[in-house]
């Protein structure tokens, strides 16, 4: 299975000609990988422009940060899977824990999930715990949070799930305070154990599972060889081309 690095723009940055200049930056690399797919979510505005300049390169594509349940209508200020789809995007991320800080439920990222899904999208689910304490709560939290996550996610849409662990308290920081690989590879296992319950374990080893939470160039290559995952979602690092094609070189020759 390709490596899958993901960059989160997040609300940056703020103008097109900003947006253009970082991904010709990134894509002088990412077009030259084999075993790595690399995936730009923007914000939607810039989607348009950023897909002429990916053109038909294989291994670069564009996603969105989020997309409305419904497939079109009366939504005020709401952007469907189709319109992301028509703009150049083939994925989407769900559940961002500052989308879930905003007041979305794991009953709305479901009701997303399945609207991107048979809009033909590969689907990143997030999910993460806020806390780590000592009685492991935190495992019980993510259990329910996957569960009720992809409640209305039947089988057969599984091969487009993604999902993305970002633990909330390793997010935004320097790539020193990251999450150990030997943590991560933990959790990457428990992940699997939960969707084995809910879906058999031949479909549910296929979903790959992504870290994300202060990867950087100089964690990105540990926690690909040590941390059990098939690929990272980038926050910060990846508005900083050179930073984030190193971390595309640490995927690419792990
Ligand atoms: P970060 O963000 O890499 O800046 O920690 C990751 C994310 O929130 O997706």
């Amino acid at each position: 299975m390709k490596k899958i690095i993901i960059a989160n723009w997040k609300m940056n940055p703020s103008s097109a000609k900003e947006a253009e200049r970082i991904l010709n930056g990134v894509k002088k690399t990412a077009v030259r990988l084999k075993k790595t797919q690399v995936v730009i979510c923007p914000p939607f505005i810039y989607l348009n422009n950023l897909k002429k300049i990916i053109g038909k390169s294989a291994n670069l594509s564009l996603g969105a940060q989020n997309a409305f349940w419904e497939v079109e209508g009366a939504f005020t200020g709401e952007v469907s899977p189709e319109m992301i789809r028509n703009y150049g995007g083939s994925y989407v991320i769900l559940g961002h824990s500052e989308r879930r800080a905003l007041g979305e439920t794991d009953e709305i990222v479901s009701k997303k999930t399945l609207t991107c899904l048979k809009t033909g999208l590969k689907t990143v689910v997030c999910i993460g715990e806020k806390i780590r304490d000592e009685q492991g709560d935190y495992l019980v939290f993510l259990r329910d949070e996957i569960r009720n996550s992809l409640n209305k996610i039947q089988k057969k849409f599984l091969k487009s799930v993604i999902i993305a662990y970002e633990p909330i308290w390793a997010i935004g920081k320097k790539d020193t305070e990251a999450m150990s690989p030997a943590d991560i590879h933990e959790m990457a296992i428990y992940i699997k154990k939960i969707l084995s319950e809910i879906y058999g374990q031949e479909s549910a080893l296929a979903v790959p599972i992504l870290y994300g939470g202060s990867v950087g160039g100089g964690n990105a290559g540990n926690i690909i060889k040590s941390g059990g995952v098939d690929g990272l979602l980038v926050g910060h690092q990846s508005l900083k081309p050179e930073n984030f094609s190193e971390i595309l070189m640490s995927a690419e020759n792990f």
